[in-house]
């Protein structure tokens, strides 16, 4: 009985197998039980010494079937720890996160060195009415800076209204936010443009930031120290050359385009004897604030504005203006800030 038992044992290699032998040895009707249940029949002196043999086996075997339990349970503990075992060598699955468009960034950029010399941020509606988007900023009807826009029309909605423009730029934001809120005014209006133009250096949708700052006693000199101030501080480089150079627009006077000190050759920002234009300014026009019902006597103020896309493309070194809108993942995760 002893050997079979221990040779069970041993070939048992799972739980179930394991019982089987525990059960057929020392449970109610296993052999060994049966044994010591035979002892009552023996006379006394034979069952003294049968007795003890009997439970010094029942004392062996049930060592040897605790011991071969208590084995088993570890080889199967061993066998899950392996089967389960993680490896932190191994590449983990590329999860894909979102990240900040490049024009998105720009705003963002622009928006704190505006916010830290106390401008908000304005807006309005990229289907804007005619008034708002060249009259009321002294552009009126026939004006040759009107067919400049390369404008696009939407159809005339109802009979007498005329018909509404895709803006052409941010300065519409000028006339509402004068109309709205009363001076001192001091935003900036980033936002979605539109022209009839398509080229790698144009887009029919693109994007501008105009500034307006309104109150008594502003002068050119306000204007070009927050424009330099911007300037520097956005292309982080603290002497960078900035040139005034009068130009037009209707909505300003005196007007003037800016320019920033570059290499044509090297395209290096700051270094060079070239000049590029970065952005257009100028007072505003006393007509466009008495159109806002602004005295011009008793107020004054300066606009800007730039091109968002043209800004971002100088700072990043990013060639091609359509590479904005392509939603191309390597694109945007070379140029884009990730989450
Ligand atoms: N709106 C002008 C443009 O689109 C830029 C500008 C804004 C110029 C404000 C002067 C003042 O070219």
């Amino acid at each position: 009985l002893k050997q079979g038992t221990l040779a069970a044992l041993e070939a048992a290699q799972d739980r179930a197998a394991w019982d089987a032998v525990r059960v057929g040895t020392l449970g109610k009707s296993g052999a060994l039980t049966g044994l010591l249940k035979q002892l009552g029949r023996l006379d006394p002196e034979e069952r003294k010494l049968r007795g003890q043999a009997l439970n010094r086996l029942r004392d062996e075997l049930g060592a040897a079937i605790e011991a071969r339990g208590q084995a088993l349970e570890a080889e199967a503990l061993a066998a899950r720890l392996a089967s389960e075992k993680i490896d932190v060598t191994m590449p983990a699955p590329e999860t894909l996160l979102g990240g900040i468009h490049p024009i998105s960034r720009t705003v963002e950029e622009m928006t704190a060195i505006f916010g830290a010399m106390g401008f908000s941020v304005a807006e309005g509606p990229n289907i804007e009415s005619q008034w708002h988007n060249f009259s009321a900023l002294n552009t009126p009807d026939h004006h040759p800076a009107r067919t400049e826009h390369d404008t696009f029309y939407l159809p005339a909605v109802g009979e007498a209204a005329e018909p509404r423009v895709l803006r052409t730029q941010t300065s519409g934001v000028q006339i509402r936010t004068m109309l709205g809120s009363k001076p001192p005014i001091r935003i900036i209006a980033p936002g979605r443009t539109y022209r009839a133009d398509h080229d790698a250096t144009h887009s029919p949708m693109f994007h501008q930031c105009e500034g307006l700052v309104i109150d008594r006693n502003i002068t050119l000199g306000h204007l070009k120290g927050c424009l330099i101030e911007f300037l520097r501080v956005y292309f982080d480089k603290p002497n960078l050359p900035v040139r005034f150079r009068a130009s037009y627009f209707p909505f300003t006077e005196p007007s003037m385009e800016v320019d920033i000190g570059w290499s044509k050759a090297t395209g290096e920002i700051g270094g060079g004897s070239d000049w590029l234009e970065v952005l257009g300014a100028g007072m505003v026009h006393p007509r466009v604030l008495a159109n806002c019902g602004l005295d011009p006597a008793e107020w004054q103020g300066f606009a800007f504005g730039m091109g968002i896309e043209r800004l971002a493309m100088l700072k990043n070194g990013i060639p091609d203006l359509r590479s904005f809108y392509e939603s191309d993942l390597r694109w945007l995760r070379h140029y884009g800030f990730s989450a």
